[in-house]
């Protein structure tokens, strides 16, 4: 064996030998939205009145989702997907669940009162807070996550479609940035993202 030789079987034995210790793993080594400018102050309101904003949630994991309770289609598909990522975490790791909020924020503060959107988010998980505020505390926390929201045509009898963007953000305790999930991503796969970032 020359030294060539020599360097390619340690090179494969090494290989091999971090095959067998370590599997890869299935999740990059830094939070895919690490550093991302998706998250920031924002001031909304409770079901119950109370204000709720970036730091009175600081020390929690959040789950955050963006839209309106008249949705007809895409919101309750979202949300529910979130309530039961959420679930599953509970259900597997509850110490975590402790830590970890899910948050719905309105985009269309109009129709979503305190009450509508305390309603809404807890038709889905008794956990979940929903949040909604003036015209402009909603745009602040919109403008914030980077979410699109835009009104559509009101029809003759008032009613309005919101076309808005449709991802849950994983926060963590600062309210930094970690992973988006959109439609594609499943409720347990979710849950798994969630578990992992919040125990590495
Ligand atoms: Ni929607």
């Amino acid at each position: 064996m020359n030294t060539k030789q020599l360097a390619l079987s340690a090179a494969i034995a090494i290989g091999l030998g971090a095959c067998n210790s370590e599997p890869a793993s299935q999740f990059p080594a830094e939070p895919p939205l690490a550093g991302a400018s998706i998250g920031g102050p924002f001031s909304l309101v409770n079901s119950k009145g109370e204000t709720v904003t970036n730091d009175s949630l600081k020390g929690d994991w959040r789950l955050v989702y963006f839209g309106y309770t008249f949705c007809p289609d895409v919101c309750p598909v979202d949300v529910e997907r979130m309530a039961r990522a959420y679930a599953n975490v509970k259900t597997g790791q509850p110490e975590l669940a402790e830590d970890l909020t899910p948050v719905f924020i309105t985009v269309d503060p109009a129709r979503d009162t305190e009450e509508v959107v305390g309603e809404f988010a807890a038709a889905f998980s008794p956990d979940m807070i929903g949040l909604t505020g003036s015209d402009e505390a909603v745009a602040e926390a919109v403008n914030a996550y980077r979410v699109y929201a835009t009104l559509g045509e009101p029809r003759d009898d008032g009613f309005y479609l919101v076309d808005h963007s449709a991802y849950i953000y994983l926060m963590d305790p600062d309210g930094q940035p970690v992973n988006s999930y959109d439609r594609a991503t499943p409720p347990e796969a979710i849950a798994a993202d969630i578990e992992h970032w919040m125990t590495s």
